[in-house]
């Protein structure tokens, strides 16, 4: 079954038909004149690519721009690259960009076609677990700066999504794990059901409906405050300790994958929440065990506390110098704008770390 998701003005489509309907997209119109692009990476142009180009006949004449993999290349070097490439090429209004990849490459590609020329149109095509049910729709877009994640960017819409769960089949196990969590927290933050669908893992015969979930749990937060003034904070969950530890292990040249940060940032908010007396710690126990049975061997523990708090203080979520926190009011609810001081923060840190080492 293939989901056909409006997400404000464009949609999302995901299962077995996404393909043809991205190529019915490219053969409208106001597309099918505009010369076509595809920006993907060192592996989605191997696994992927080829795919799309001998199922989308609109892009049987698109110029292949290639990128490195990995969050290293999510920076402003990458994308001069690729404005260069474009201004070779002579792309211009008159073209589109079709962004094949992870989060990496729908992050710079929105990116780089947000502002090349002022904007040009750009279509995502995820291609991993998070950017299918995370990271390719909702309007942001961006690069890090050294290991300042996601500092210089900006607010702009694909002109549609298209998630062929296919696709996973090549992706490497630690990449569907990343993704999972964050459809994790989309549950904890709005849907019980969907969080005790996501502990049990993902559906091999047919993710699609899982990861439409996700979708829809996202985009109902994103539509109802695109910018981020209120409301899509919540979708920040397990990200203000996990951006701090991605940004952490970045700075140390040991990338750690984004999804895996956020694991260990809903072990560490989940205990917040219970801090703050809205969560029970019935649940706090039933999500750090869910949490540390998918994701130990993948956190790890040898971080710094106080450099990661120093890291928090850039996040762009803060407010007044205080630092700004989405928490549990319960599994299935959330609430956003709560603040900690430093110890309290130091705290969080110390517990995860001692469940991190626990046998
Ligand atoms: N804009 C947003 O709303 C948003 C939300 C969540 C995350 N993100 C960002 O997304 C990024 C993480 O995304 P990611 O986890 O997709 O990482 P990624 O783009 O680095 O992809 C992970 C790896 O999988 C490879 N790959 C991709 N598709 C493949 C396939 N089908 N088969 C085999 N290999 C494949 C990539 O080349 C890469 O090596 C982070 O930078 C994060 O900040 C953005
Ligand atoms: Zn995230």
């Amino acid at each position: 079954m293939t989901h056909h998701i409006e997400a404000g003005d464009y949609r999302i489509h995901v299962g077995e038909g996404a393909l043809s309907t991205l190529n019915s997209l490219l053969n409208e119109t106001t597309y099918r004149q505009m010369t076509k692009f595809i920006l993907c990476d060192e592996n989605t142009v191997e696994y992927c690519v080829p795919d799309i180009i001998a199922s989308v006949n609109a892009l049987k004449e698109a110029q292949i721009i290639e990128i490195e993999s990995g969050e290293p290349a999510k920076n402003i070097d990458t994308c001069i690259g690729v404005w260069k490439a474009l201004a070779e090429s002579g792309a211009n209004r008159n073209s589109v960009i079709i962004n094949i990849g992870g989060g990496v490459v729908t992050d710079l590609g929105g990116f780089c076609a947000s502002t090349y020329m002022r904007g040009i149109p750009f279509v995502n095509v995820p291609t991993t677990l998070l950017s299918m049910a995370d990271g390719g729709f909702g309007g942001k877009n961006g690069v890090d700066l050294d290991e300042l994640k996601n500092i210089v960017g900006c607010f702009r819409d694909p002109v549609g999504v298209f998630c062929y769960p296919k696709f996973l089949s090549t992706l490497a196990f630690e990449h569907i794990l990343s993704g999972l969590a964050e459809i994790m927290k989309h549950g904890l933050i709005a849907d019980k059901n969907h969080w005790t669908s996501a502990m049990k893992g993902l559906s091999s015969e047919d993710p699609s409906d899982m990861i439409a979930a996700s979708i829809r749990i996202k985009m109902n937060v994103v539509n109802a405050d695109p910018k981020e003034t209120g409301q899509r904070k919540l979708l920040n969950f397990g990200h203000t300790i996990g951006h701090a530890m991605e940004s952490y292990y970045l700075r140390a040249e040991n990338p750690i994958h984004h999804g895996f940060m956020v694991a260990a940032g809903i072990i560490a908010e989940s205990f917040l929440s219970h801090k703050n007396e809205l969560l029970e710690m019935q649940e706090l126990d039933e999500i750090v065990n869910s949490v540390l049975g998918l994701y130990k061997e993948h956190i790890p523990n040898d971080f710094n506390e106080g450099e990661v708090i120093q890291l928090m203080m850039h996040d762009k979520k803060n407010k007044d110098g205080n630092i700004n926190f989405t928490l549990l009011n319960g599994i299935g609810n959330s609430v956003y704008d709560r603040t900690f001081n430093t110890k309290e923060i130091l705290e969080a840190l110390n517990y995860l770390k001692q469940k991190l080492t626990s046998s």
